[in-house]
């Protein structure tokens, strides 16, 4: 319970190297830098990289909290074109060409809000202008390991290497409230990371980490891992289930493979943003999409989580968004 490294704790970042190794990448402990959740990895991100006015490349949609965070650094946000497989290399290469930017910031497994994972094709061409152009990916990973269908998609970090930030959390895997996630990088990258750190907050919780260390280290944490895949898999599959039979006006969804989110799409313009107070009304709620795009948003969108709520509140919750959608048109 004394004050502790920087860095963190030794043996939950050799855990945490040897689990990243399994990707197929040699991960030493050094590599890693203990952080209080990935939202702090953001921030530590920011802090090396951004100055006001630097830009930062994002997908459309992508990560709230991650444009808060860049946000604070007066950072320029320009998205790039995005579809059902991930950013489009083309438009990517246009605008690193025209912006500069400081670098390219993704989530790529079952995104948050909209659930996409980028295809195996998308992630080698992302790569390879990273490397041409020598801007830095930083690659947001919380829900790679919540995978329901489908085969995993090569890792970001294993195709990249040194051109790959990559940054994770036991938030969605073990608990949010213990606060711990990580940055993977080159060594030199993590020196940076541990001063900036060291100037926010010291360290990260101790016990927290060892908490998580002494769950994870004999296979509790894979055992968990199964539990909580096949719990979320039943509610996704029956919250989509449940929008095919309630919505058939038009408004569309994403059926990810895995992750937390469903990404909705509303017919005839309907302002997902204007429906919110009437869906509280009916006693449910939503996030408006809108709050999601760095630049161009679009306001018929909404994200909705479907791991959090209970079978019987999902099948109920969605009858309401489909009731309210269907008065608003
Ligand atoms: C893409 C993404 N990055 C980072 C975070 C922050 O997670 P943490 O609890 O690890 O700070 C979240 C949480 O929702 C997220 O969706």
């Amino acid at each position: 319970m004394q004050y502790s490294l920087t860095t963190g704790v030794p043996i939950l970042k050799q855990y945490i190297a040897d689990r990243t190794s399994a990707d197929g990448i040699e991960f030493s402990p050094d590599a890693i830098q203990i952080t209080g959740g990935s939202q702090q990895g953001l921030d530590i991100v920011g802090r090396v990289f951004l100055e006001p006015g630097s830009v930062v490349l994002t997908e459309e949609p992508t990560y709230l909290g991650a444009l808060q965070a860049f946000s604070f650094y007066q950072a320029q946000f320009v998205s790039v074109k995005t579809d059902e497989n991930g950013i489009i290399p083309s438009d990517l290469e246009y605008k690193i060409k025209e912006f500069n930017p400081a670098f390219i910031y993704l989530v790529p497994n079952f995104q948050n809000p909209s659930g996409i994972t980028m295809s195996a094709e998308r992630r080698h061409a992302v790569v390879a202008l990273a490397k041409k152009y020598d801007i830095p990916i930083v690659d947001d990973n919380p829900y790679g390991e919540l995978r329901f269908y489908g085969n995993p998609v090569p890792s970001l970090k294993v195709m990249g290497g040194q051109h790959v930030i990559q940054l994770g959390t036991f938030s969605k895997i073990i608990s949010p409230g213990l606060r711990i996630g990580w940055i993977a990088a080159d060594k030199e990258f993590i020196r940076m990371c541990e001063l900036m750190k060291q100037a926010c907050d010291l360290h990260s919780n101790t016990f927290a980490q060892y908490v998580i260390y002494e769950f994870a280290k004999d296979g509790a944490l894979e055992a968990h891992i199964e539990v909580i895949k096949k719990a979320y898999k039943i509610r996704r599959d029956l919250m989509i289930d449940t929008l095919a039979k309630e919505l058939k006006n038009g408004t569309t969804w994403s059926e990810p493979e895995g992750g937390l989110f469903l990404w909705v799409k509303l017919p005839n313009g309907i302002s997902a943003s204007e429906l919110l107070p009437k869906a509280i009304s009916a006693g449910f709620a939503y996030v408006p999409g809108k709050h999601f795009y760095s630049q161009n948003p679009d306001d018929t969108t909404l994200r909705l989580n479907f791991c959090n709520a209970t079978e019987k509140n999902i099948v109920e919750g969605v009858k309401r968004l489909a009731a309210v959608v269907k008065a608003a048109k």
